[in-house]
């Protein structure tokens, strides 16, 4: 099989504040899993993404501690960066929309639809507040969402159903500062001619069989009401406009969600030209046989499925109005949006105003990465709105990560350790040794199969049951009795050890630290499953200085494959793989929840 290219592109978390477990369990968890995948399957993996860091999330953040926007979005974009890196995710570049390189992509971006007539001028209405004359952002207005009937929609986006809006859609609009009815008056804006993509769009979504369900409908159901979409905003935090008259003005920007998604591009290119090869995004983006993964959240899929394959035919010149490409040359469109649904804590939506919330950093003083992402993966909202309990975590913990794979790892190891100490040669394999060795070797396909199709939770749940198999195995055989036999002994011993290594192999995308773990203690040297790092480097193009996630995780040694373990490598008894959890967290865990709701 020859490598493919694959980009992986995990949406970018705004820098509004730290992240929480239901953010990670849509952009994160998955998308990680799936690169460390394919990387082992022998593919040229791409994953690049960063903090997402203009528009008013972030104004509303700094007006809210009276510092600037710059201040929140450099101290969140630090913070996510710390606890991504935690998580292991495996960025070859995690960088943030506010770099000078990112600006310019997205100028010329703006400028490729400009040029082939996608984006026009328009005079719309704007709100202001009657009070200061000051303009009112679309977020900081709020009202009755006119699709749905919710009262708490946004002048951007109806968080109820999902759906852009503008702010005079609203139905008794006020604002979100003081409370006062807003003022509309006239302002000059750019639009995307969002109707000139529906039959491109179209004919595109008609090829995408392979989506879920419920992204797929969705995506199609958008559709049915193409309307022109502002690409401009009345905003002092973003990317300029880069035309004449506009460029210096400092009440308009590009906005937030039209500069995001060109992130994905953006940082592309910043990788490459980091890399000193500065074409090398092309391999990703420009030729026919690479394919791209966009993974996110459901509230995303409106910008991932619409509105950036628009943004991208248009640059092409593939919509109605024809055109050709921009100076960056023809990009490729998604491959597949993954968007996962909505998890919930302990039956609530997470919300960070109302404290119902767990954030990264706060799980993982506590617990350890991999069992989160654990959780994630084989119980997360991969296809339906799922919950967190902590009575579930722990026993996810407990029964699966302790008791299945960690035991059978300890039993294994120490028993080769203590009685050889070494991995033991074995003599002639009987009927149930080999059946072991082929359940464990021939996992590899079916669930390689559904790591490539983002089907994580049953690719986890095929890989405990293998696990089952193995301990089943260790059971049965009981090599602890077999004192009088040492060879039949050391052949178990050593068809267990063969099964754990496979078994190490088929969780390593999910479980990366552990796997370096059992790595060493199967007598391996060197890195198994690589670890991110951070590092803090200076823009490329006279900005300021900022830490990036990267790492070197093309020489690591795990392979979607079976590897025969060689007898004789030393081995010394183990320590434990994972941490069992006490039954009193749920209570301490639950009654920290209810502290924080007061
Ligand atoms: N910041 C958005 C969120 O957290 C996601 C942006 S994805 C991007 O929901 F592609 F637009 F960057
Ligand atoms: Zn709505």
């Amino acid at each position: 099989m020859t490598a493919r290219h694959i980009l992986t592109a995990p949406a970018w978390p705004y820098a509004n504040g730290p992240r929480h477990i239901g953010h990670v369990s849509g952009f994160a968890v998955p998308s990680d899993v799936f690169s460390r995948y394919h990387r082992m399957a022998g593919d040229r993996v791409l994953m690049v993404s960063g903090t997402d860091e203009h528009g008013t999330p972030i104004t509303v953040a700094a007006d809210a501690e009276g510092v600037s926007p710059r201040e929140i979005a450099d101290r969140n974009n630090r913070i996510i960066v710390g606890d991504l890196q935690s998580l292991g995710l495996s960025y070859d570049l995690f960088t943030r929309t506010t770099t000078v390189n990112h600006a310019r992509v997205s100028q010329e971006i703006f400028l490729g639809l400009l040029k082939n007539g996608y984006v026009f001028p328009q005079t719309t209405l704007g709100a202001i507040s009657p009070s200061t004359g000051r303009t009112l952002p679309d977020r900081y207005i709020e009202g009755t969402c006119p699709i749905c009937g919710y009262d708490g929609a946004r002048g951007d986006q109806c968080d109820n159903c999902g759906n852009q809006l503008d702010p005079t859609d609203l139905i008794n609009p006020v604002s979100r500062i003081n409370g006062e009815t807003p003022r509309f008056v006239e302002s000059e804006h750019y639009f995307l001619d969002l109707p000139a993509f529906s039959r491109s769009l179209g004919d595109w979504l008609a090829t995408r069989k392979s989506w879920r369900p419920n992204v797929l409908n969705f995506a199609t159901n958008l559709l049915e009401d193409l309307k022109p979409r502002s690409y401009t905003r009345d905003i002092d935090w973003g990317v300029p406009v880069p035309l004449d008259g506009w460029r210096d003005r400092p009440d308009k920007r590009i906005y937030v969600w039209f500069d995001a998604v060109v992130g994905y591009l953006s940082a592309s290119i910043e990788w490459a030209r980091r890399s000193g090869d500065p074409d090398a995004w092309r391999q990703w983006w420009q030729t026919p046989d690479s394919d791209a993964y966009y993974f996110m959240g459901k509230d995303n899929i409106v910008f991932h499925a619409e509105i950036w394959p628009a943004q991208l035919q248009g640059y092409d010149g593939e919509g109605d109005k024809g055109g050709s490409p921009g100076s960056l040359g023809r990009l490729n469109l998604p491959t597949e949006v993954v968007a996962s649904e909505f998890l919930t804590m302990e039956g609530r939506k997470f919300s960070s105003s109302r404290q119902v919330v767990i954030y990264v950093r706060d799980f993982l003083a506590r617990y350890d990465a991999d069992a989160l992402r654990y959780f994630i993966a084989a119980a997360g909202p991969e296809s339906q709105d799922t919950d967190f309990t902590w009575a579930e975590f722990l026993r996810r913990n407990n029964d699966e990560l302790v008791a299945g794979w960690g035991n059978l790892v300890n039993r294994t190891v120490s028993m080769a350790a203590k009685n050889v100490g070494a991995v033991p040669t074995p003599g002639e394999l009987t009927d149930a040794d080999r059946a072991l060795l082929r359940a464990t070797s021939s996992a590899f396909a079916p669930i390689g199969e559904q790591l490539g199709r983002n089907r994580q939770k049953a690719a986890a749940a095929e890989a405990m049951r293998v696990v089952g198999e193995a301990n089943k195995y260790l059971s049965d055989q009981a090599p602890w009795k077999l004192k009088e036999d040492p060879a039949r002994r050391d052949t178990v011993l050593h068809t267990a050890l063969q099964a754990v290594s496979d078994c190490n192999a088929l969780l390593t995308p999910f479980l990366p630290h552990s796997a370096q773990k059992v790595h060493e203690l199967l007598g391996g040297t060197g890195v198994w499953s690589p670890a991110p790092r951070i590092e803090e480097v200076t823009d490329l193009d006279d900005g300021s200085p900022y830490p990036v996630i990267t790492g070197d995780y093309g020489d690591a040694q795990a392979v979607w494959a079976s590897r025969p373990l060689p007898s004789g490598t030393p081995l010394a008894p183990p320590t434990p793989v994972f941490r069992k959890l006490d039954e009193s967290i749920v209570a301490e865990e639950l009654a920290r929840l209810e502290e924080g709701q007061e």
